[in-house]
């Protein structure tokens, strides 16, 4: 690090030291960030104040030897370390990725369990505690984001750290039926309750998570918690899709443009829509050599045996539905799988007329709120949106759809290709109010002003059978074991 920043930082650490600080904890730093993921939004909303953000650097070493990385972006220090190998695996494609990624979006089918990837899980966010510890201050305000972390704030009041901790859910959570279904979710029920306050996307998802908590430990109290529907900047998003394109994706006029973004996820109902596209094809041959798909889908959990398999299905579909439908002067579908950044990506969702947003169920989708923001809205094109993800609970000028009927899909698409201009303004007005009323800024500070608010839990132990209570007398036994077969 630049000799200059340092010195600078030690002053400004030094003004600090008696105020509050942010804390951000998430598996990824804004360094390691992904498409339409959590540290893009969040880096939004951070870089303005000064802050912390610790995570994974996205470094893997065969042993987990300390060195935290740090760097600034404007007032924000990121602080990074390395993960071992083999712990990483465990903790990320084996039981986060493995378990807690399809359990919660309902896709028990998909779940796969080991007992040797939960102890990872559990060892890493011991270990990110326990890396953390030296770089708080006692002020420090603490947010924790996603299911990765689910244990870290009981990780943490295992070590006697005090400050005020939160969490929140960027995911859905499961409902009680389908959450009883997750190997030990008792125990990290009780870890989640060491947080001081639990935050999630919709009242669906929290509603879950408290009934969850009334039915496994009725006898306990259920911790605070609150609904924090995620946002985006309408206004820095709008300037960034006025912007001349890298791209014009449609350049023949008489062709109209329909876009999906998403991560190559089996959550984000891609095979569903790519089957609702050619059933649009099939019956409208009208539309042929009038319309395009243009489906950007970057890889993402490529360790991961589900994502390997979605990866051969849509690469199957998209030949299919080429093989099928193209001639030599038209492709109905375009199909990238390279990464864009999002000031790339928000002149491309003005150009189409449709954006295309149907998970099967998703926590809030960032990616429906960008294609709105993007919007020339003088001449504005049609959200269809999922009404599984969470934005479907505030963007009410979207055609709300049912991801799994094909037919209701195809006919969304058909509606919005030719929906008026006067209506496409007004639905988008509506659209454009919810974002400027419900930004990433006004989540952030709702977020930290409530967890300033809750009543804190302190030290540990207040959690009798938590996590690293489990943690600590499963080693102390083997300590025993090995003592015992040294005697
Ligand atoms: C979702 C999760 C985020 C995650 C992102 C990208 O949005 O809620 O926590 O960062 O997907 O996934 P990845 O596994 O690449 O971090």
């Amino acid at each position: 690090m630049n000799e200059l920043v340092s010195a600078t930082r030690r002053l400004k650490d030094g003004d600090m030291e008696q105020h509050e600080r942010v804390v951000i904890v998430a598996n990824r730093t804004p360094a390691t960030k992904t498409a339409g993921g959590l540290a893009c939004g969040l880096l939004d909303a951070l870089r303005e104040k000064p802050s912390l953000w610790f995570g994974w650097s996205g470094e893997l070493r065969e042993d987990d030897s300390n060195s935290v990385q740090l760097s600034s972006i404007d007032s924000l220090t990121v602080a990074a370390i390395p993960l071992a190998r083999e712990a990483h695996n465990r903790y990320y494609n084996g039981f986060a990725n493995g378990v807690l990624w399809p359990a919660f979006h309902h896709r028990l089918d998909l779940m796969r369990f080991s007992e040797t990837d939960y102890t990872g899980y559990l060892e890493v966010n011991r270990h990110m505690a326990e890396q953390l510890r030296p770089l708080l201050r006692p002020t420090d305000l603490l947010w924790v984001h996603d299911y990765h972390l689910l244990p870290f704030a009981d990780m943490c009041r295992a070590q006697g750290l005090q400050q005020r901790m939160g969490f929140f859910l960027h995911i859905p959570f499961p409902v009680p039926s389908v959450a009883q279904a997750i190997p030990r979710i008792d125990e990290l029920l009780d870890a989640m309750c060491a947080y001081d306050l639990l935050g999630f996307q919709t009242e669906d998802d929290r509603s879950a998570f408290v009934n969850l908590c009334r039915e496994r430990r009725p006898q306990k109290p259920v911790p605070e918690t609150g609904v924090y529907p995620i946002g985006v900047d309408p206004h820095t998003l709008r300037k960034e899709a006025e912007l001349a394109p890298q791209v014009k994706l449609w350049p023949n006029e008489s062709i109209q443009g329909i876009l999906s973004v998403d991560r190559l996820d089996y959550t984000k109902g891609l095979p569903e829509r790519f089957k609702a596209y050619a059933k649009l094809l099939e019956d409208s041959p009208e539309l042929r050599g009038n319309v395009q798909l243009v489906q950007i889908a970057p890889p993402s959990r490529t360790d991961v045996p589900a994502y390997v398999d979605l990866r051969h299905q849509l690469t199957s579909l998209t030949g299919e539905i080429l093989g099928r439908y193209a001639m030599l002067d038209w492709q109905p579908l375009i199909y990238v799988e390279q990464q864009y950044d999002r000031a790339a990506l928000m002149p491309l969702y003005r150009q189409a007329r449709v954006g295309l947003v149907t998970p099967l169920r998703d926590g809030m989708n960032l990616v429906a709120k960008e294609y709105v923001a993007a919007q020339d809205p003088a001449d504005p094109g049609v959200l269809v949106l999922s009404r599984f993800a969470g934005a479907a609970s505030q963007l009410d000028g979207a055609l709300l759809v049912n991801p799994h009927d094909p037919g209701e899909v195809a006919e969304a698409m058909r509606v919005a290709l030719s929906m008026p201009r006067e209506e496409r303004v007004a639905r988008h007005r509506r659209m454009w109010a919810v974002l400027c009323a419900s930004t990433i800024e006004g989540w952030r500070n709702r977020c930290l002003e409530d967890l300033r608010k809750v009543k804190q839990k302190g030290a540990r132990p207040s959690v009798p059978f938590s996590v690293s209570e489990l943690m600590r007398r499963s080693r102390e036994a083997q300590d025993a074991e090995v003592e015992k077969a040294h005697s």
